[in-house]
């Protein structure tokens, strides 16, 4: 890892920066991206991970604070939008969108990436340093949907994350988790995540008047193409979901976390396509005490649970048919209707002894038959937790308080120290001589 100033910022630095000149401190701690077309063959925008983590914990945000005294159960829906408005702010570009979400300039004072999400087949791509994510199996989506691809996604935090992963990372060659196990993410936390796909309308109508970008993607994620193919090319793909993650002292049922998530719909036609993100619902605990096992893999229409305390969905009609997780719990288009955003989150630990999901988990609990009661080795993955630095395995790992991706950090970085030492840790042979879980939204490494 080489860090080099090569020059001090100077008066004419803002200049220089004016005509496009980035940065005159040329700072390689972090890869941005793993897979990119060479130089010769690509002339567009390239992803530059945002890591100018701020040293001091920064002040909240006024959108912030405004967000934090909405009543998020009784207008929930103010609250989501409210959310994803801020998040907008000054990040989209309307004449250009390959620049949408490009965080230069004061934006990357604002919003930061987690590093090491670069790493191995699944990592990020060099147009928007999109991953690889989890499967979207035929008809998950819609009942139109005959081709089963996969997710592409990027994520971001705000100011108080951006503290919080420059905790973590303020030695790019050798994390710690001290900050973050013992203190969680700080109060007014906004994360947010976007997800894409190579789908389009005609698979999925709800992706009429789409968002697109171009990405660099997976041949075989492209409809109609070579199944077998390891290739990756350049082609759309189209906004499907967005997910958020507020951190919120009143959501006293799971460490202070809101979760959102809205699905792409086109048919509002927003002036302002960003805007076609509907809420879908927002959930704050996992209603541990609801053991009834349902799910709704193929959608036709959207199946609300009036039993969940701490799930709301919502239920206007012009929202896409959407699977949601497990019971009903909250979970998007992209996500595992067997799941939920909380549960799948409260595994974010290092090392990851337990699966992200419970039929992943080593030894796996099967998914329970629906109308059935899931036993209590189920339901530990639909546990809430009161306490900020209560690991998934307590005494076992060290939390990373629900960010999945500050986990997949540490767990990509050992990958890459064990490789280039030729040698492997202790720590991967972490329970029983069994290694630890990858930790992905469920696509396995190619
Ligand atoms: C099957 C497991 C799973 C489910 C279900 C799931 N996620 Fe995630 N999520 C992940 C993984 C793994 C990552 C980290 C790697 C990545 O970005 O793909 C992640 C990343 C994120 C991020 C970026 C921040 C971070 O570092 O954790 C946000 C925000 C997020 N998810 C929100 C949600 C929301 C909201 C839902 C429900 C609508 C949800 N997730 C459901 C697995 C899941």
């Amino acid at each position: 890892m080489i860090k080099s100033t090569l020059l001090a910022a100077t008066a004419a630095t803002g200049a220089l920066c004016a005509q496009g000149i980035p940065s005159l401190e040329l700072n390689y701690d972090f890869p941005d991206f793993g897979a990119m077309l060479s130089a010769d063959d690509y002339h567009g925008p390239v992803f530059k991970l945002s890591h100018d983590y701020p040293k001091e914990l920064p002040k909240l945000d006024p959108e912030v604070d405004k967000i934090l005294n909405i009543d998020f159960k009784t207008k929930w829906k103010e609250y989501a939008i409210a959310v994803r408005d801020y998040t907008f702010k000054d990040n989209i570009n309307l004449k250009d969108n390959e620049l949408s979400f490009t965080f230069s300039g004061e934006q990357a004072q604002k919003w930061f990436h987690v590093p090491w999400q670069h790493w191995g087949a699944n990592g990020r791509e060099g147009f928007h340093g999109l991953t690889k994510e989890g499967p979207l199996n035929e008809k998950q989506i819609a009942p139109t949907q005959t081709f089963a691809t996969s997710a592409y996604a990027v994520g971001f935090y705000n100011a108080q994350g951006g503290y919080t992963i420059g905790q973590t990372w303020q030695n790019p060659s050798s994390p710690d988790l001290s900050y973050v196990s013992e203190n969680g993410f700080p109060e007014g936390t906004v994360v947010a995540k976007f997800l894409f796909t190579t789908l389009g309308e005609d698979q999925v109508p709800q992706l009429a008047n789409p968002v697109s970008w171009n990405a660099y993607v997976y041949k075989k994620d492209i409809p109609g193409s070579d199944a077998n193919s390891n290739e990756r090319v350049q082609t759309k793909v189209q906004l499907l979901q967005m997910d958020i993650m507020v951190k919120d002292s009143r959501a006293t049922e799971a460490n202070g976390w809101v979760f959102g998530t809205f699905a792409y719909n086109g048919a509002l036609k927003h002036e302002n396509p960003w805007k076609n993100l509907q809420p879908v619902g927002l959930m704050w605990g996992n209603d541990p005490e609801i053991t009834l096992s349902n799910s709704n893999p193929e959608p036709t229409k959207t199946i609300i649970n009036d039993k969940l305390k701490e799930t709301v969905i919502n239920d206007d009609a012009s929202l896409p048919a959407q699977h949601l997780g497990w019971n009903s719990r909250l979970n998007g288009p992209a996500d595992n209707p067997s799941s939920s955003c909380m549960s799948c989150h409260s595994t974010a630990q290092f090392p990851a002894i337990s699966g992200i999901m419970p039929f992943l988990n080593n030894p796996p609990v099967e998914i329970p038959a629906d109308g059935t009661d899931a036993g209590a080795d189920w339901m530990r993955w639909f546990r809430n937790f009161d306490d900020s630095n209560t690991a998934f395995d307590p005494g076992r790992a060290l939390t990373t308080d629900f960010s999945l991706q500050l986990s997949k950090s540490i767990q990509n970085f050992l990958d890459y120290s064990a490789s280039i030492q030729q040698g492997n840790y202790a720590i991967e042979y972490w329970i029983d001589g069994k290694a630890v879980h990858s930790i992905s939204r469920g696509a396995p490494q190619e």
